[in-house]
């Protein structure tokens, strides 16, 4: 028996389930600096470009980024070119992929949801869009909308009168109930449900024991934190009649496995493709070898075993 890895979500069909994580996987750079033809072997079944908001942002204070025992420690605070020039300038080159292209937005305040949905929705290039409700929100004092069922709710209607197009809600774990969360922008018209984005941290230097990172604190990802998001795709995937993207510490086939058991249709790769670049390019045929082995013929028959 071969097992089939073709999934979809909603509209989107995927040769198998593994897909990058937003802000983690940048192709033009990649392509530009590995000598690899990537646009027309691209290992992932989705692209995911940067999270970019309506207008450019410049970032935390350096240093950004710290390894910890067991994952990574960033805190980017989403720096990004804005929507306008990602359109003019890379929505051109990634419309060369032959997988689909899932923008990812978000926004300092409510509104900025739906416009920067509404500047993508006549984009044929883009076959849906992910919502980062983890972006510092204006209106919470700094704290991420996500944080919020009812922002979170007004930013994903704002983004769903403005488009057609199939809309992903990604959520933050730092919350109390992400069910509540997920159940919130479930009524509000998302299609599907990302989970999850990094989970607070922070590290101090062993020699001064002063915060090593600019902004004091960061995002946590990476293998520290896989139990966090495979209990957030089990509860959010039972509690929602809607596919989940499930994502947090994946490193290993095995870990595919497991989270597409707990419920994901698809899932994503960030922290493990910085070690291992050609991870995404092995991951489908060792996925598969799993199924076989345990007697599952699809990803449908696995999806939710858990
Ligand atoms: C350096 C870095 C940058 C990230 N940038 C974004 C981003 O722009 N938008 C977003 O939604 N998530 C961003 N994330 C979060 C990842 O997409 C992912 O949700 C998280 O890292 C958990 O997956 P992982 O453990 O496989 O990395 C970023 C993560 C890292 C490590």
């Amino acid at each position: 028996m071969k097992a089939s890895l073709h999934t979809s979500l909603g509209p989107l069909t995927l040769d198998h389930p593994i897909i990058n994580a937003s802000g983690t996987f940048d192709v033009i750079e990649a392509d530009r600096i590995l000598e690899a033809d990537l646009f027309s072997d691209f290992p992932f079944a989705a692209y995911v470009p940067k999270t970019v908001t309506l207008k450019p942002r410049t970032g935390n204070e350096p240093p950004r980024l710290y390894e910890t025992a067991a994952g990574l420690l960033n805190s980017i605070g989403l720096a990004n070119k804005g929507i306008e020039n990602f359109i003019v300038e890379d929505l051109p080159r990634l419309a060369e992929l032959l997988v689909p292209i899932i923008a990812s937005i978000a926004g300092e305040s409510t509104s900025d949801y739906g416009s920067c949905a509404e500047l993508l929705a006549g984009r044929d290039e883009v076959a849906a869009i992910e919502l980062n409700v983890s972006c510092p929100n204006v209106e919470l004092d700094g704290r991420a909308l996500g944080c919020d069922p009812e922002r979170t709710a007004r930013a994903v209607s704002l983004a769903r009168a403005a488009t057609s197009k199939f809309l992903i809600v990604k959520l933050t774990p730092n919350v109390t109930d992400i069910v509540a969360v997920a159940q919130a922008a479930a009524a509000a018209g998302a299609d599907c449900i990302s989970v999850i984005n990094t989970v607070h941290g922070m590290a101090l230097d062993p020699w001064t024991l002063k915060p090593v990172l600019g902004h004091t604190s960061g995002g946590l990802s990476g293998p520290a934190i896989k139990p966090v998001a495979l209990r957030a795709v089990y509860m959010v995937s039972r509690a929602l009649d809607l596919p989940v993207i499930g994502m947090g510490g994946v490193t290993t086939a095995q870990d595919v496995l497991e989270f597409l058991a707990a419920g994901a249709s698809a899932v994503a790769i960030g922290t493990a493709s910085f070690r291992d670049p050609l991870l995404a390019a092995r991951l489908p045929g060792e996925l598969r070898d799993l199924m076989e082995i345990r007697g599952i013929s699809s990803i449908g028959q696995l999806s939710g075993m858990a």
